[in-house]
């Protein structure tokens, strides 16, 4: 079947469904379509998120999300604690399987494994956490992805590990094990780790907020720096004069729905609904 009657096919129940219905019907069923579903992605878009629902058990925590990231976008979602934003992103690159609805990246509708594997491919993702083998030094940590999964030589992926070292302004820590940088730094070298594989889209859930004040902005500009070379991304982080800096819209979300969308200058300065407006006035107030 060619991608595009998958998409087309995939793409085809967007209604949210019951729990319970889910467990089996989910991503991977194939049904038939309309005309209409045909047409419905657009290739200008680096993400499209449709009637996306996903439960933990009987817990609704992600209702009916449409979203549409074009390429080169940056997104920056916000919301308080428990609002699905870490579901949110990990869905798009299947970290979490969804239950219904449609997830498409870079024209990859996300059903099977193989769609799956694509999708990870083109996807980066940066944790709180950093996660870097403790046992290894960053070059190792760095040039394991490449090796193992892009098949590229030691070599190559060493010389691919310092360019990217140096992109993120810390060449000289590559012999050091991770134990031996400060959380910033360590920070850096996740973020240069899921640059090794040479992602289109790259995914931060909250990458500063484990991270001692002063480090904060040594990691943001490496993101912003990011921004601003055109890569695609969606930022989960309450660093809102980063968002200022970096964001081409904001998205707010709350009890897993996304309730306010808009660019930043729309978003801090005139904030549409009442929550969200409670919201920036609790944080912006630190
Ligand atoms: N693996 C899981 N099993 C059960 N419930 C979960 C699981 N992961 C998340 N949840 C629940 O889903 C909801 C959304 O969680 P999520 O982690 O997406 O929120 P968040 O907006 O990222 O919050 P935070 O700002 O605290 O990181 C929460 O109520 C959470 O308790
Ligand atoms: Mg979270």
């Amino acid at each position: 079947m060619s991608s595009q009657m998958r998409l087309v096919n995939l793409c085809s129940n967007l209604m949210p469904v019951a729990p319970m219905a889910t467990v089996t019907s989910t991503i991977h069923s194939e049904r038939e379509t309309s005309m209409a579903d045909q047409t419905s992605f657009n290739h200008a878009n680096a993400i499209e998120i449709k009637g996306l629902n996903k439960w933990y058990d009987a817990y609704h925590a992600l209702k009916n999300i449409d979203l549409t990231v074009a390429h080169g976008e940056r997104i920056v979602v916000c919301g308080p604690s428990g609002s699905g934003k870490s579901t949110l992103i990990r869905c798009v690159n299947s970290l979490e399987a969804h239950d219904n609805g449609c997830i498409t990246v870079d024209g990859t509708v996300m059903g099977d494994a193989a769609s799956i594997e694509a999708i990870r491919a083109e996807v980066g993702m940066v944790f709180q956490q950093f996660n870097l083998f403790p046992h290894l030094t960053i070059l190792q940590n760095l040039t394991l992805g490449p090796m193992k999964a892009r098949g590229l030589s030691r070599k190559d992926a060493e010389e691919r590990a310092m360019k990217y070292l140096e992109r993120v302004q810390i060449p000289e820590q590559a012999d050091k094990k991770p134990g031996a940088l400060s959380g910033g730094q360590q920070q850096r070298v996740a973020i240069a780790r899921s640059l090794c594989m040479e992602p289109k889209i790259m995914l931060f859930d909250e990458p500063t907020s484990a991270l001692d004040p002063e480090m904060i902005s040594e990691v943001l500009d490496v993101i912003v720096d990011l921004a601003e070379s055109g890569m695609t991304m969606i930022v989960v982080t309450h660093e809102m004069g980063f968002a200022r800096r970096a964001a081409d819209r904001m998205v707010f979300m709350d009890h897993g729905k996304i309730v306010e969308t808009g660019t930043p200058s729309e978003f801090f300065e005139n904030p549409k609904t009442e929550r969200c407006r409670a919201f920036l006035n609790q944080i912006l107030k630190h």
